[in-house]
């Protein structure tokens, strides 16, 4: 099966999806700004049907993402939990510093995937509070049965792609490598988080790329993306996994 990216790209907008107040596929709403780091990057300033990946606030100045949500300027919005509300903690950014992993091949169309991990710069920090606050990365990597939370805005429904105004969160589980080598052959690699239920039925959709996977109180992985529609039996979805990254998050951060 095709290994698909979790942007949500401009077209499915075109293609009839829908917004809805809705549950997901075996998400709920996550407890209002219970993950403090997590980001929307939008394409549009107010408009919330322009979002295209999620992100993780890992400094006061930095996000990590998925690679392939580089765009030339996006918008950030930190604090957020309902998109068309403004509740207080929001923080706007517009971003144009981005710095994809030097390894990811932006040839969509030769089906690899490695290295889909991106750090952004906020153009000036964060003020951070309860509702905006960094996650500490992990440094040592996850073994399979660890039981994680994702988070997002994407789609809620695996086949019409509906989109939740509200921050969804699901505990999902690590699951053994080789099941998702069975899934997507060749383009799993040893540097991805293979992550979800095997029965399917919960787990990250379009719309969240480029957030969070929390396991033990530290970020673990980003979301890449899976197969299509989401969610399906025997196809979790994928994640790049932060331990493998370390040394050039530091690097980076240090050298920009
Ligand atoms: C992208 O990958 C495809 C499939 O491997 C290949 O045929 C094509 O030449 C590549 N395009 C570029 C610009 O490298
Ligand atoms: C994050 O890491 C720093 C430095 O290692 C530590 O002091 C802090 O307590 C950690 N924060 C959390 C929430 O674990
Ligand atoms: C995830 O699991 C924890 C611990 O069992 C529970 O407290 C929390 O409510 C669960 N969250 C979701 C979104 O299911």
């Amino acid at each position: 099966m095709k290994l698909s990216f979790f942007c949500a790209l401009l077209s499915l907008w075109a293609a009839g999806s829908s917004w809805a107040d809705t549950r997901a596929i075996g998400a709920q709403e996550c407890h209002p700004n219970s993950q403090p780091w997590q980001a929307g990057l939008f394409y549009h300033t107010r408009n919330p049907y322009n979002l295209l990946c999620g992100a993780v606030l890992i400094g006061d100045r930095w996000l990590l993402t998925a690679a392939h949500c580089h765009k030339p300027y996006l918008w950030v919005r930190l604090g957020e939990h309902h998109l068309l509300k403004r509740e207080g903690p929001e923080q706007l950014f517009r971003v144009t510093d981005f710095f994809p992993h030097p390894g990811f091949k932006k040839n969509f169309s030769a089906q690899d995937h490695n290295n889909d991990i991106m750090l952004i710069r906020l153009p000036r920090k964060a003020r951070l509070g309860p509702a905006v606050q960094p996650l500490n990365f992990s440094h040592t990597c996850v073994s399979p049965g660890t039981q994680c939370l994702i988070s997002g805005w994407g789609s809620v429904s695996s086949h019409k792609v509906q989109f939740p105004l509200t921050l969804q969160c699901a505990n999902i589980s690590i699951l053994e490598p080789r099941l998702c080598h069975e899934a997507y052959l060749f383009q799993f690699s040893k540097h991805m988080l293979c992550a979800g239920l095997w029965e399917g039925g919960r787990g990250a959709c379009q719309g969240d790329s480029g957030g969070p996977l929390v396991c033990h109180g530290t970020l673990a992985g980003v979301v890449l993306g899976g197969s299509e529609p989401c969610s399906g039996p025997r196809h979790p979805a994928v994640y790049s996994s932060v331990c493998h990254y370390v040394h050039w998050i530091r690097k980076t951060m240090k050298e920009n």
